[in-house]
Order: C-alpha cells, then sequence, then structure tokens
C-alpha cells in the first residue's frame, strides 16, 4: 500500500529491441535480498573509473568519513567536489564518489567496508539505509560470512558497491564513464537527464527502460557521462513529505516545520561553527606574523577534530599486530601490557586486554574529543583482546610530575583534563563518568598536551542499575565509598586530586616521615590550620623564577579544595572548573607579559 502510495510512475514510449547490450533497470529487485543485484559484466573494459552519487548524512558528512566509509582516495574526492580535505558538508548535498569499479564474478562493483555499528544490524539497513542503496543485500549476503540473523556491532563486512563500466556502444557514442544515482522521491527520467546534462534517451537506454517501466524511489540508474560529473550538476536534496497524498495533513505539515527548523538550526551551527574556525584561523595568523614565539597549536585539533567526526574504527588482524610490534618484542615494550606498533609510518599503541573489551570499543567508537586518547582499532585473538590506541610520546602525567615543570604547562595540562571531562560528561551521547581518573591515567603527546586514557571503568551517567565499586586509592570520592552512586561529581572529586598533584608534584597518596598520608587530608589540615598562607607555599612546586606566580597556584590549590567537598552538590561542575581555569591561566599570562612590558 504505502509503495503505491509512494511511487510516482512514468510510461515512457520506447522499442526495446537495439538496446540489449546495455545494464537492466533493477527496478525494486535489489530490496528483495535474494539476488545480488550488482551490474553485469557488459562493459568494453573489465573495470574503470566510475562515480557515485552519496547524500552527506550525518556521520557521513566530511571528506574524511565519506572517503572512509567508501574506500575512496580523500584527495580525489576533495578534488572532484570542488572542496578542501576538511571540509564539513551540510545536511543531504550530494557528495561526489568517485571509485575504482571493476569486474568480479560476472559483475562490476568497487569494494569497500564497513563495521556495523548498533544502528544497522541487518544487511538491508546497511545497503538500504547506511549505503543508501548504493551496495545491495543480496550482494552483501554473497560477500560476508555471516548468517543475516546473527549479524553483531563491530563485525566488518564486505560492502560490493554498484557501479558499471561503458559498453562498447557507449563508447562509440561519446559515455566516457557511468555515474551510479540514487532516485529520490520527486526524481523523473526528464529531470534526471537534464541535470546531467544528457539526453533523456541516452539515459533511457543506459537503463534499458521502455515505455511500461515503472521508476521507484531509492533505486538506481546508471547516468551515462561524457566527462567526470562536475559539482555544478550535484544539489543539496531535501526531501518534504508529499503532504497531499497524506491523510494526517497537518500533523505532517507541522513535521515538515519542525524538520525545516532543525535544518535551518543545523546550518546556524554549522556557519557557527566555521565562523569561529575561520576567526581563530585568521587570529592564529595575525598573532603568528606579530609574535612569532606565541606556539598554539590548537585551531589545527580544532579542524582535524571537526573533520573526524564520527570515528571509524578498523579490525585488525593479528598478524598486523605482531607485524607492527615485531611479534611483541621487548624493545616495543611501553609498559605493563603496551606496545609501541608501528603501522606503515605511523606509530600506535597497542595495549593487550584479558578480558572482554565490547563494551569499550563501543564506548570509544561514539567518542572523540581532542583530550581524550583516540581509539583506532582492535584485534581479538584467541581469548585475547587488543586494543589499538593512538601513541602518547611523553608517558603518563605521574612520570611527567616527577620533574619540575613551569606553572603555565602544568595550567594548560589541567584545562585540557577539564576539557575532556567537560565533553564526556556533557557532550559525549550518552554521557559517561570516567570513574577512574588519576595521573597514571592521564597521558602526554608529544606537544604536552594531555588526553585521557583507560575507560575500562567508565560507565553511563546515572546508570542506578551498577553500583560496583572500583576506582583507584585517593581518588575515590566519599559518596561513592559509601554507596557506590555514580554521578559526574565523582570525576570532578578525582580531578581535585590531580589539580593537587600538578601543583605540588607529590603522588595522591604519599609518605611522610614514614607514614603513609592522603594528599587531599594534608593540603586540608594545612588549609585549615594557622598560617594558612605561608605553610601552603612550602607545599607548592614551583621553581625560584616563578614565585612570583604564587598567588595563582593558591588559586588552583582552592579550587580543587572545591572539587573535593563532601557534599557533592557543593562540587563546582566541569563547566564552571574550564572556565576558573582558562581565567588563571589568561591572568598568568598576563602577567607574564607585563612583566615583559615593565
Ligand atoms: C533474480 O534473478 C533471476 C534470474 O536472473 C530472476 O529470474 C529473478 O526474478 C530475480 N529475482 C528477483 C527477486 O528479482
Ligand atoms: C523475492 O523474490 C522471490 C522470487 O524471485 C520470491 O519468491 C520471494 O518471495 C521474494 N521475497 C520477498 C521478501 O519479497
Ligand atoms: C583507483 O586505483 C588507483 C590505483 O590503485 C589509485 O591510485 C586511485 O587512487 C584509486 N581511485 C580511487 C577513487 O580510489
Ligand atoms: C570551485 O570553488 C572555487 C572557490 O571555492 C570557485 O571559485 C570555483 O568556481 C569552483 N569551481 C567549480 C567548477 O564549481
Ligand atoms: C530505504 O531507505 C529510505 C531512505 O533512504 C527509506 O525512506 C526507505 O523507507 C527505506 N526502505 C525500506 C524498505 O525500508
Ligand atoms: C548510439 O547512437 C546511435 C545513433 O544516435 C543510436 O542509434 C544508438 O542507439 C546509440 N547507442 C547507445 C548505446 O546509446
Ligand atoms: C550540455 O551538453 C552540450 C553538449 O551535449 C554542451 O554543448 C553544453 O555546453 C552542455 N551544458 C552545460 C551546462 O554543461
Amino acid at each position: 500500500m504505502k509503495w503505491a502510495m509512494l511511487n510516482f510512475f512514468m510510461f515512457i514510449c520506447f522499442q526495446s529491441s537495439c538496446i540489449k547490450s546495455q545494464q537492466q533497470y533493477s527496478a525494486n529487485e535489489p530490496l528483495n535480498c535474494t539476488n545480488k543485484s550488482l551490474y553485469t559484466c557488459n562493459g568494453q573494459h573489465p573495470s574503470c573509473t566510475s562515480f557515485l552519487i552519496f547524500k552527506s548524512q550525518s556521520p557521513y558528512n566530511s571528506v574524511a568519513t565519506i572517503a572512509a566509509l567508501m574506500s575512496t582516495n580523500p584527495s580525489e574526492l576533495a578534488l572532484i567536489n570542488n572542496v578542501s580535505k576538511t571540509t564539513i558538508f551540510p545536511r543531504d548535498k550530494e557528495i561526489i564518489i568517485p571509485v575504482n569499479c571493476s569486474c568480479n564474478q560476472q559483475y562490476y562493483q568497487a569494494t569497500t567496508s564497513y563495521h556495523i555499528s548498533p544502528q544497522s544490524l541487518t544487511y538491508f539497513v546497511v545497503a538500504n539505509l547506511t549505503f543508501q542503496g548504493l551496495s545491495t543485500c543480496g550482494s552483501l549476503i554473497h560477500a560476508n560470512p555471516y548468517n543475516q540473523y546473527e549479524l553483531k556491532d563491530g563485525f566488518e563486512l564486505k560492502v560490493p558497491l554498484r557501479c558499471a563500466c561503458p559498453t562498447k556502444d557507449q563508447i562509440l557514442n561519446g559515455t566516457k564513464y557511468l555515474l551510479t544515482y540514487r532516485l529520490s522521491f520527486g526524481d523523473t527520467v526528464n529531470l534526471v537527464a537534464s541535470r546531467f546534462n544528457i539526453t533523456v534517451k541516452s539515459l533511457l537506454q543506459a537503463n534499458r527502460i521502455s515505455k511500461t517501466n515503472t521508476v521507484y524511489p531509492f533505486t538506481t540508474l546508471l547516468i551515462p557521462l561524457p566527462d567526470k560529473p562536475s559539482i555544478s550538476e550535484t544539489v543539496i536534496q531535501r526531501y518534504n513529505p508529499p503532504s497531499s497524498l497524506s491523510p494526517a495533513r497537518t500533523s505532517k505539515a507541522r513535521k515538515s516545520i519542525i524538520v525545516g527548523i532543525a535544518v535551518v538550526c543545523s546550518f546556524l551551527v554549522i556557519l557557527v561553527s566555521l565562523v569561529t574556525i575561520l576567526g581563530v584561523l585568521y587570529m592564529r595568523r595575525k598573532r603568528k606574523n606579530e609574535n612569532m614565539t606565541e606556539n598554539e597549536i590548537l585551531p589545527e585539533d580544532l579542524l582535524m577534530k571537526i573533520a573526524s567526526f564520527e570515528r571509524i574504527i578498523k579490525v585488525y588482524s593479528f598478524k598486523e599486530l605482531q607485524t607492527a610490534t615485531e611479534n611483541f618484542a621487548h624493545k616495543r615494550w611501553i609498559k605493563g601490557s603496551v606496545y609501541r606498533g608501528l603501522f606503515g609510518n605511523q606509530i600506535f599503541a597497542v595495549k593487550k586486554m584479558g578480558i572482554d573489551v565490547c563494551k569499550q570499543v563501543n564506548m570509544l567508537s561514539k567518542i572523540n574529543h581532542i583530550n581524550l586518547v583516540k581509539l583506532y582499532g582492535f584485534c581479538k585473538h584467541q581469548d585475547s583482546w587488543y586494543l589499538v590506541f593512538e601513541y602518547m610520546k611523553m608517558g603518563s602525567l605521574k612520570e611527567w610530575l616527577k620533574q619540575t615543570h613551569s606553572l603555565r604547562r602544568r595550567v594548560q595540562i589541567a584545562i585540557d583534563v577539564a576539557n575532556g571531562l567537560r565533553y564526556l560528561h556533557n557532550f559525549a551521547k550518552p554521557g559517561y563518568v570516567h570513574n577512574n581518573l588519576n595521573t597514571s591515567n592521564i597521558l602526554l603527546d608529544g606537544n604536552l598536551r594531555a588526553k585521557i586514557s583507560n575507560f575500562s571503568l567508565a560507565r553511563k551517567i546515572d546508570d542506578v542499575n551498577d553500583t560496583r565499586i572500583v576506582g583507584t586509592r585517593g581518588y575515590m570520592a566519599p559518596e561513592y565509598l559509601g554507596s557506590g552512586l555514580i554521578t559526574s561529581k565523582v570525576d570532578v572529586y578525582s580531578f581535585g586530586v590531580v589539580l593537587l598533584e600538578l601543583m605540588t608534584g607529590k603522588d595522591a597518596v604519599f609518605r611522610y616521615e614514614g607514614q603513609e598520608m592522603l594528599l587531599k587530608a594534608a593540603i586540608c589540615a594545612i588549609m585549615e590550620g594557622e598560617n594558612a598562607e605561608s605553610e601552603i607555599w612550602g607545599m607548592i612546586d614551583l621553581g625560584n623564577e616563578e614565585i612570583g606566580s604564587m598567588d595563582y597556584a593558591v588559586q588552583v590549590v582552592k579550587l580543587s579544595l572545591n572539587c573535593m567537598k563532601h557534599d557533592q552538590e557543593s562540587r563546582p561542575s566541569m563547566d564552571e572548573i574550564v572556565s576558573s581555569l582558562v581565567k588563571i591561566k589568561i591572568d598568568l599570562q598576563c602577567k607574564t607579559i607585563g612583566k615583559y612590558v615593565e
């Protein structure tokens, strides 16, 4: 019924006798998963360059993510769409995807791979939604070993994409490329032909459509092109429900208004972020010209962060890991069960885990922030799991704190960690509590930017069903020890402890005159005592030339005590903490600049 309502019909007069050699329009056959429904190898050449049209849809809305989804070269993708490699596309923008199309067992295909996500647990959904009909469920069933009813999150699928190479006849008639285009509501053969500036006749011939054929939305047509497709032929396609067909007219109309508002809003968001980035870049360039010593790396990070918005997690073979780590050689050992792996010319950290890491991988594939250590892939071998992470050159904060460093560096690290937690609490979907923050789990990259790692104890915020008590001694909030209740304030508490360690250079639990002491207890005792100011100076780890910055260090200590308040409600949120730290950083900078001016 629905189909009958939504379909649009086209009746075209055509003689079908002379067109046998072209591809047959397969109508709705790809929706029935029995046949492969790819185009047959009837072209002049067994392989060729061909093109697909894909509509930008979050998370596949940037050059990086679309190229990864389609296994195509990002530079070529950017070039043919006349954009830069860091471009984010608006929703529903048509993107031209260049692919290498070749004949495989009678059928043309371009192959890519895809990791099943919880939203795409059937071959049909992968073909129709994720790949927008550019693949077919029948071909997925043939190409993959998994039973279609037993697909699981994280499985790697081989995905054949529908493409074809021109036939001898077409080449003689000037066609150089075939483009695979999925019809939308409202498309007609005439409209499509005129958009791609080809004759209706050649379009009909290329798809062997005759007068009794109907073309359906969500099915593909081949567009014969004399030249590479150009960006001028692509549009932003928005589908508005055909309200005249719907009995529930008013509610639909309202819905489309809401959709409209949502679209406008997301445009605004994109616009605002672009303007911000451009602004930051401009400021950066300006500042660079004025003051070459300033070496802020933020804008580039920001760009990278946005360009790789949704994460693509690779499944490695054990062999690849063995090669990368020289079979887990001692010289590649970093610490614990972590090894340095060389993958091509990139260094990653490979961590062996005894436990099932599915939950962690699932979580890490959804979070993406510059201050959280990135997961690139994983591997399962026998009973062990291996996680492949971003390599953090400077090791853990705990090790780093064994030496003396400038206050400014340390405040920057505090800001990095606070930003990572802020994202995890407020912006990740769902929100998470890290639940095991300590200086061993904070790692530093080559630019001394801090990132949070080790999410093995992380939990969804406010998960009432999960109250096991885990964590690290000296960092755990009192309410957690009492009831096991998890809120974001548990991380705020641990962050307070990290701040104290950053300011004092001492461990969360340290030895003093042969006795173990909690750092928090020691600092609290001092701050509540008689000569708080002067005594706290003795605890803070500043070089002599920095004594003038002591006030700022004391401000950080006070902030940390707020974070560790017994009553979790009175602890600040990560938002407030980030603001306070940024203010301290700016004051610190102004003071330094002021000194040079004098
Ligand atoms: C599958 O292919 C066969 C032979 O090519 C054809 O007869 C059949 O109709 C196709 N099935 C569907 C569902 O279209
Ligand atoms: C698919 O097509 C075959 C015949 O080609 C038919 O027997 C079968 O019922 C169809 N399946 C669905 C789900 O439509
Ligand atoms: C097609 O293959 C060639 C050679 O392997 C490669 O250089 C090119 O980047 C590929 N094209 C695309 C669009 O991936
Ligand atoms: C490519 O983009 C540039 C500027 O972004 C524009 O001037 C040029 O006309 C575009 N080319 C095509 C073919 O659209
Ligand atoms: C296929 O995908 C389109 C959207 O891309 C959707 O509207 C349509 O309902 C899907 N078809 C089926 C049978 O689920
Ligand atoms: C090629 O062009 C000739 C003459 O216009 C036409 O008769 C023939 O059908 C065309 N063939 C194809 C495959 O487009
Ligand atoms: C459309 O194609 C014709 C030749 O078939 C060409 O002369 C014309 O310039 C093309 N128009 C555009 C807008 O590309």
